[in-house]
């Protein structure tokens, strides 16, 4: 293994470009480019980063640059050892860090230690090429001093083969043989997506998930046939931000957008706001052929929702989810509403998107508060049906990836499907959320959702096992996730009596009996109301701060 591992002639000048992002932070997983010599990781992992907006890291130029001399000269100098421990610390290093595309050296995950840190870090992708395509690609390259011999060909095949094990260990393999750089890269983007088909009473939609999606939202609203004239409904914190994006793409793709704007906020959740909206509507043109599409987070799509669904007896809606809460939940299911003085959610409809577009490349933007309640959220449809979602996220989750937004929104695709109308199944989707409305209430909303649904999770898991219903493992396993999470566990200043009124009363109010979901294993849940309300006494006054 040598020196002449060091990207070709060609990768190593894009190599020294380093991408700035422009995302200021970012949570996502990184994005892990390997593979032998020639198949293109630097081209690639550049062309990648620029299409995602990503910083882009080619590991040999950092070590280039930590070291102050050229690898060959580091060779020379130091020897391949201090060079492979070098490229080891990187691999601990950037580990550390997220959001980033990452070209590896050719050499650089063969030790399996290596292979494991980078992967715990995000997503592992390894280029492949035929020996002749190699050789024919390295033909001008004269970095590369292992290639300096009579027979190339017979010395890159000693190599490929004694790494080909190593390299079949990468979950993700693309031949690159007969693509282009960007078509690569446009293979590595698809890893990143997914797609969702929901059935719903009158037909179905798609939800689409992957990084960057947000700037072709036009085309794939296109394929749904809509009209023209489309509103794109949003507020100033997320129109700054997003808007801009989507109507360049909106009318790349032949639309005619125009932006809706209302103010940010739950506490314009209301019939007013929908009103000023129907004005916008009208003053911008749009007739039942056209379409509503909400972007930003759940207040945002329950709003422009509803708006949707009563203009002009309806017209269709686009679902831009702009937060985690709203990703894994809001958008999915066709509830939309809007608040009344007398309680949340009192006046509203059922209205099915034709499409849903998930680009988790806008959380970047999201700050940590609302990121908690979004995994609160989360957590609750890996106990409520995914227990390899709670595990993912109990190993090395802390921070929401495509694959796990995609598994609990899988969750809530599939109790939806099942209780279109919220006529009985879909009520395992409040748990966590009896006790975390009463104490909502009861903070004069001080309380966050996420913070309350995360108590709520403990009070109802206790709940059950108190009741004999659920292993007590369970309960500590739930706690120190959210507790990692950064979400509480214990509530503070109220007596057990008090919520258990709080929770009475919203019930009574709604003439309905107290139920309660409770877990009975991870990923199985039950509707009960057989609770005796000593045991929910008993489970709060153990759960209280002192
Ligand atoms: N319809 C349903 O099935 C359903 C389910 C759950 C919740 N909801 C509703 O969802 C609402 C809560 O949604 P939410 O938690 O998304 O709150 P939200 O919509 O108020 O968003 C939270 C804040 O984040 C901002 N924001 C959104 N996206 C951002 C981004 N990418 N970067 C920076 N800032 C961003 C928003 O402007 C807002 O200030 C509630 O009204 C609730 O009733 C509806």
């Amino acid at each position: 293994m040598g020196v002449s591992e060091w990207a070709s002639g060609q990768g190593s000048k894009y190599a020294r470009e380093q991408v700035a992002g422009n995302l200021q932070t970012c949570r996502l997983a990184n994005l892990i480019i390997t593979g032998f010599m020639g198949t293109g990781k630097s081209e690639v992992g550049l062309e990648i980063a620029r299409r995602l907006g990503r910083e882009f890291v080619d590991m040999d130029t950092l070590i280039e640059q930590q070291a102050g001399m050229t690898i060959p000269e580091i060779f020379a100098q130091q020897g391949e050892g201090f060079f492979r421990q070098q490229e080891r610390q990187l691999c601990q290093g950037l580990a550390q860090r997220r959001g980033l595309v990452i070209a590896t050296g050719g050499g650089a995950l063969i030790p399996e230690e290596n292979r494991q840190a980078l992967g715990t870090s995000g997503l592992l992708v390894c280029l492949n090429c035929d020996v002749g395509e190699i050789l024919r690609r390295l033909a001008q390259a004269e970095d590369r001093p292992l290639l300096e011999v009579a027979d190339r060909r017979e010395r890159i095949e000693t190599l490929l083969a004694q790494r080909r094990e190593a390299y079949s260990r990468i979950p993700h393999q693309i031949d690159t043989t007969s693509l282009t750089v960007e078509e690569v890269a446009e293979r590595v983007i698809e890893l990143l997506r997914e797609k969702i088909a929901v059935r719903t009473p009158t037909g179905s939609y798609e939800i689409h998930l992957g990084e960057g999606l947000l700037a072709r939202v036009g085309e794939l609203a296109r394929q749904q046939g809509l009209g023209d004239r489309v509103a794109v409904v949003t507020n100033p914190t997320v129109g700054d931000l997003y808007a801009s994006t989507v109507v360049k793409s909106l009318q790349e793709a032949g639309f005619e957008p125009f932006v809706c704007q209302v103010p940010d906020g739950e506490a314009y959740k209301t019939l007013d706001t929908v009103s000023s909206l129907y004005d916008q509507f009208v003053a911008g043109g749009l007739d039942r052929y056209g379409a509503v599409l909400a972007l930003g987070g759940g207040v945002i799509g329950d709003m422009a929702g509803f708006a949707a669904a009563t203009y002009v007896r309806g017209v269709p809606l686009v679902q831009l989810p702009t937060t985690l809460l709203a990703m894994v939940d809001a958008s999915v299911g066709g509830k939309v509403a809007v608040d009344h003085p007398r309680g949340k959610n009192l006046i509203g409809a059922f209205k099915q998107p034709e499409l849903v577009v998930i680009d988790p490349l806008t959380l970047a933007t999201l700050d940590e508060a609302e990121m908690r309640s979004g995994w609160a959220e989360a957590i609750k449809a890996g106990m409520i049906g995914s227990p390899s979602l709670f595990e993912q996220l109990e190993e090395r989750e802390d921070e929401p990836s495509l694959p796990v937004i995609a598994e609990a929104v899988r969750v809530k695709v599939a109790i939806v499907e099942e209780d279109p109308y919220e006529k009985g199944r879909r009520a395992v989707l409040n748990l966590g959320h009896t006790f975390g409305h009463a104490l909502e209430v009861l903070s004069g909303f001080t309380l966050r959702h996420g913070e309350a649904v995360s108590i709520g999770l403990v009070a109802a898991t206790r709940t059950a096992v108190a009741l004999g219903l659920c292993d007590q493992a369970v309960e500590g396993r739930l706690a120190a996730l959210l507790q990692r999470l950064g979400l509480p566990t214990r509530y503070q200043g109220y007596e057990p009596r008090e919520i258990w009124e709080a929770m009475a009363t919203d019930k009574k109010r709604r003439g309905k009996k107290l139920r309660f979901v409770l877990p009975q294993a991870l990923g199985q849940v039950m509707v009960t109301d057989q609770v005796p309300k000593p045991v929910v006494l008993e489970v709060l006054e153990r759960l209280k701060e002192r």
